[in-house]
């Protein structure tokens, strides 16, 4: 019996030993990035179907793919027929036949799990409404990098919890039994928990001993029609040097970015820790090196 083709859709209902296999990936790929002769997508092309904004997330994956051997496709998803109505479904029977692999951001999750159905390649989550899964996954090997195993610690996310990220951090909460709290205004708390996570509106008592302050967007993509509303709503649930104060001596403070300076985290903070933050941008490139290289199920000497 063949085993089952490896997808990449999100941490709800990923394993422990999974995330361990990349993020080792991930540190030998980094460290090693020179030297290193694996070339797991040798005479592979893998898509990329884009269908909101990036920065990070487009370039770490389009030089990951470059860097082991393969060759990156760019596809704005407005510019396929998939903007002018042809479902995803005849969309991923197309590409299944012509590239190797696929990573996908947009809107709907389900279409994600659609496409890796139909098209029958490894399929990537790049980011959707439900589930930012790469994004966590840079986070974590940041942590550790920084401040040791995750396992334990207490990582506070403040701001907009009903979010794509948050919602990402919450299953990784579980998956690797660490302490997430999740401070945000009424009506934006997760709509997913565990026995991991709490949620509160109150940053301070979030912040409390916190060994990670953690933000991201107010207003997330497909969203900018509810930006003032959002601009009132999360009034206070900013990272700034009063909300540090609650947290261990020596916290991290990171966030996924894009930032926006003085709303989700003040200017000050952002400039102060930017090596930090940066750190964690650059390692989209090592943690998507690791996602692609598990992915391809070639075997690690
Ligand atoms: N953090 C993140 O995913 O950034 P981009 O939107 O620039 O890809
Ligand atoms: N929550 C944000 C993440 C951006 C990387 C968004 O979906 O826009």
């Amino acid at each position: 019996m063949s085993t089952p083709l490896r997808h990449f859709l999100g941490l709800k209902n990923f394993d422990e030993k999974s995330i361990r296999e990349i993020l080792a990936l991930a540190a030998r790929y980094k460290a090693e990035r020179k030297a290193i002769s694996w070339r797991p997508l040798a005479g592979q092309t893998w898509a990329l179907i884009f269908t909101k904004s990036s920065t990070r997330t487009r370039v770490s994956f389009e030089v990951a793919i470059r860097e082991l051997g393969g060759n990156a496709l760019f596809l704005n998803g407005n510019d396929l027929q998939l903007g002018r109505g042809e479902p995803i479904k005849d969309t991923a029977r197309v590409l299944g036949r012509m590239v190797h692999g696929t990573i996908i951001r947009t809107f709907a999750q389900s279409d994600v799990e659609e496409f890796a159905r139909y098209a029958q390649i490894p399929t990537v989550n790049a980011l959707t409404d439900d589930e930012h899964p790469c994004q966590i996954l840079a986070d974590i090997q940041t942590i550790e990098e920084k401040i040791g195993p995750i396992t334990g610690k207490k990582i506070a996310f403040i701001g907009d919890c009903a979010c794509n990220v948050a919602r990402s951090w919450v299953y990784a909460a579980e998956i690797l039994k660490f302490q997430l709290v999740l401070a945000g205004p009424d009506g934006y708390l997760s709509p997913v928990t565990n026995s991991f996570v709490t949620q509160s509106h109150d940053v301070k008592e979030a912040a409390r001993g916190a060994d990670v302050l953690y933000t991201d967007v107010w207003v997330s993509m497909g969203l900018e029609a509810e930006k003032a509303k959002r601009a009132a709503a999360f009034q206070g649930y900013q990272i700034n040097h009063a909300l540090l104060a609650e947290a261990k001596k020596n916290a991290l403070v990171l966030h996924c970015l894009p930032a926006y300076r003085d709303q989700e985290i003040s200017e000050k903070i952002l400039e102060e820790r930017q090596q930090d933050i940066f750190d964690q941008a650059e390692n989209r490139l090592h943690a998507q090196k690791g996602i692609l290289h598990w992915l391809s199920e070639l075997p690690v000497e």
